[in-house]
């Protein structure tokens, strides 16, 4: 993977998120990087077009800096126009997510209960989220769903994670299969990479 310098505005930012995570606070820390996000991507366009490019078949993921000490590292992603996540989890990591371009629908879901790989959970409430807002997700409130509704422009978002996250668990609707909406899910264990 190519490493592009970063401009002077990332360099900004990766230095306030170093500051912001030296709380011990889980909480205190999300408040943290929160305003460090809010205060930095809404205003202007701070990346460069690289980290910009929609991918055609999913979200793209980038890495935009992993933290020398492993305290954190900070992605992009792009969602084209009807793009989205599948519900997922965390992997146990604190997340903290902005939005520096259009508009994302973040659906919170609570887990009911689970038997042996299959879990049912409950839809909660979609938060629309604009440019320049951001929002935590702290385990174990850790289950969503991303999604760019728009049908006509991209999003952009700035992800701040708790350390690396290489994999993650993403629920599949059982009702895919049955045609009964009854909150059932089935595990699947995900990879994540980087995209182009
Ligand atoms: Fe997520």
């Amino acid at each position: 993977m190519t490493v592009v310098p970063h401009s002077p505005k990332v360099d900004e930012l990766i230095r306030r998120l170093d500051e912001a995570v030296l709380e011990n606070d889980d909480a205190v820390r999300c408040q943290n990087v929160k305003r460090v996000l809010m205060d930095l991507i809404g205003k202007e366009q701070i990346l460069d077009a690289s980290f910009l490019q929609p991918s055609p078949d999913t979200y793209a993921r980038r890495l935009l800096h992993r933290d020398p000490q492993g305290r954190y590292t900070a992605l992009v992603m792009v969602w084209d126009k009807g793009q989205g996540t599948p519900l997922h989890d965390h992997a146990g990591m604190w997340c903290v997510e902005g939005v520096l371009s259009g508009d994302i629908d973040v659906t919170q879901y609570e887990l009911l209960e689970e038997q042996g790989d299959r879990y049912r959970f409950r839809r909660q409430n979609t938060v629309s989220a604009g440019v320049g807002n951001a929002g935590a997700l702290i385990p174990p409130f850790e289950y969503h769903t991303i999604a760019n509704t728009s049908p006509t422009s991209k999003a952009v978002t700035v992800h701040v994670y708790a350390g690396e996250m290489t994999s993650c668990t993403a629920f599949i609707p059982v009702s895919a299969a049955t045609g009964a909406d009854d909150g059932w899910h089935e595990r699947q264990e995900r990879q994540l990479t980087y995209s182009e």
